[in-house]
């Protein structure tokens, strides 16, 4: 059992990514960039707050890095080798978990040595977590890059509270059962005492697989552990938290003269289309993005949007490029691009404004303000940010949200015009009803969105999953 820590830390968030990129300069000292990625908007005020240390991988291979502090916050750097993050990041978690969990859209890979890496980077990282921990701290594990963490930091600490939330959705048993360690990953998370999901299927799904995969019984949210002699220990709750975003941060930024500039000359260097749709996503196939264009492409050809006063630009920010199914991606949205500007284009205008880049938060928050139609279309997320932050963004009441029932956000965003991206035929009716939406129609609908939005933060997130968590009752280290 490891010593603990002196002078340990009451929060420890345990993620795959630190909150910043590191890397080192000439003389070998880091330097840092905010990362970009949902989970870091989503905890970066907490952190703030809390006098609390995140373990994660700098995002770079072989960092070897003493624990540093930005913004208050201890950053604590797990090293992971060219091989890990060949074989733990890019195999396991981004070609095995990533497709099995959203709904095998893509192919999931099974490797043995993947989940091999797996495990010892999970290790790794519940041995970095117990180092930093205080006495009865708080621990926070995010997302299913982290699995097993739960299970193996209780076995080190066991005087923890251990929470884990899952950031994508968790599949139904039927999907979830063709993975080869379903029983290690199911007893991974179990070492926590509160799962966290996005909706509520996904935590009912993951009770059905533990009803399914193991002897525990279950009531309701909370499954009962219980010790050799059949004894009960402790009871896991399972349960649904929706993340969100810093709505009020993104509200008041968005109504920054600088942004509101910026919106009125983006669409200016547009041209000043009549209509102008948008698309921000990282370049993943579970966004829909190629079933988006298509339908757009089509509304083009059927003449019921023109191209001579309508842009759509798609962001598609790049993404686990090494990965396999990425590229090819790249390949099949970039051809599809290419086709439909070379069709519908004129000098000086393309009907597709493609951007293969990321952008800062300031960029963004212009361009939500100069869509007329926002555009998610993934064919599974376990929540999507990108609907939330358009909401946001909008004070003005204005602009129209074309939302895939297939997101976390269908669940809550009942203002938004739902689709289903796999009809294509549909998706074309919802995007021309949303081009040409009454705009005391849009109104209602986005006064009820921004209900939604600001009135359930990520603050609200994080307060309700720790509030939970931190109810669960104290145990004695020798458990
Ligand atoms: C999703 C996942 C996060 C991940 C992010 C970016 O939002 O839930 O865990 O960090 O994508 O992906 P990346 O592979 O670049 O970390």
């Amino acid at each position: 059992m490891p010593a603990v820590p002196q002078d340990g830390y009451d929060l420890v968030v345990v993620a795959n990514r630190l909150p910043v990129d590191v890397s080192l300069d000439e003389k070998g000292k880091p330097t840092w960039t905010r990362s970009p990625g949902g989970l870091v908007t989503a905890l970066a005020p907490v952190m703030a707050q809390a006098d609390g240390a995140w373990v994660g991988w700098g995002g770079a291979p072989d960092l070897e890095l003493e624990p540093f502090e930005v913004d208050g916050t201890q950053l604590v750097p797990v090293t992971l080798s060219d091989a890990d993050i060949e074989l733990y990041y890019e195999g396991f978690s981004n070609d095995t978990l990533w497709p099995l969990y959203h709904d095998v859209i893509a192919p999931p890979a099974f490797h043995r040595q993947w989940w091999d890496a797996y495990r010892r980077v999970n290790q790794r990282f519940a041995e970095a977590a117990a180092a930093q921990a205080a006495q009865g701290a708080t621990v926070w594990v995010h997302d299913y890059q982290l699995q097993l963490v739960p299970q193996l930091l209780r076995a080190l600490r066991p005087d923890l509270r251990i929470g884990y939330f899952h950031h994508i959705p968790f599949p139904p048993l039927e999907i979830f059962a063709q993975l080869p360690w379903r029983k290690a990953v199911v007893e991974g998370l179990l070492g926590a005492d509160l799962i966290g999901f996005q909706r509520g299927g996904d935590a009912a799904n993951f009770v059905r697989v533990v009803r399914r995969l193991t002897d525990l019984t279950t009531r309701g949210q909370v499954i009962t552990l219980n010790d050799a002699h059949g004894r009960v220990t402790r009871h896991v709750r399972a349960a649904a938290f929706p993340i969100s975003i810093d709505s009020r941060a993104f509200d008041e930024l968005a109504r920054t003269d600088e942004v509101q500039l910026r919106a009125k000359e983006i669409r200016r260097e547009l041209g000043d289309p009549k209509t102008l749709l948008l698309g921000v996503d990282r370049l993943d196939y579970t966004k829909g993005i190629r079933h988006r264009i298509k339908a757009y492409g089509e509304l083009l050809e059927d003449g019921r949007l023109s191209p001579s006063d309508t842009t759509l630009v798609q962001v598609a920010s790049p993404s686990r490029e090494n990965v396999g199914a990425y590229a090819q991606l790249r390949d099949e949205v970039e051809l599809l691009v290419g086709r439909i500007n070379g069709d519908y284009g004129q000098v000086g205008h393309a009907p597709v404004q493609y951007l293969h880049q990321s952008f800062p938060m300031e960029e963004m928050a212009a361009l939500y303000l100069a869509a007329d139609v926002m555009l998610v279309t993934a064919l599974r997320d376990g929540m999507n940010l990108v609907a939330k932050e358009y909401v946001a963004a909008r004070s003005d009441d204005r602009g129209a949200l074309v939302l895939s029932e297939f997101t976390g956000a269908a669940d809550e965003l009942t203002g938004a015009i739902l689709v289903n991206p796999h009809d294509i035929d549909g998706m074309k009716d919802a995007i021309t009803y949303a081009a040409h939406l009454d705009p005391r129609e849009a109104r209602k609908r986005m006064r009820r969105l921004r209900r939604r939005v600001l009135g359930h933060d990520v603050n609200a997130w994080s307060q309700e999953f720790l509030a939970v968590l931190t109810a669960v009752p104290q145990r004695s280290t020798h458990v």
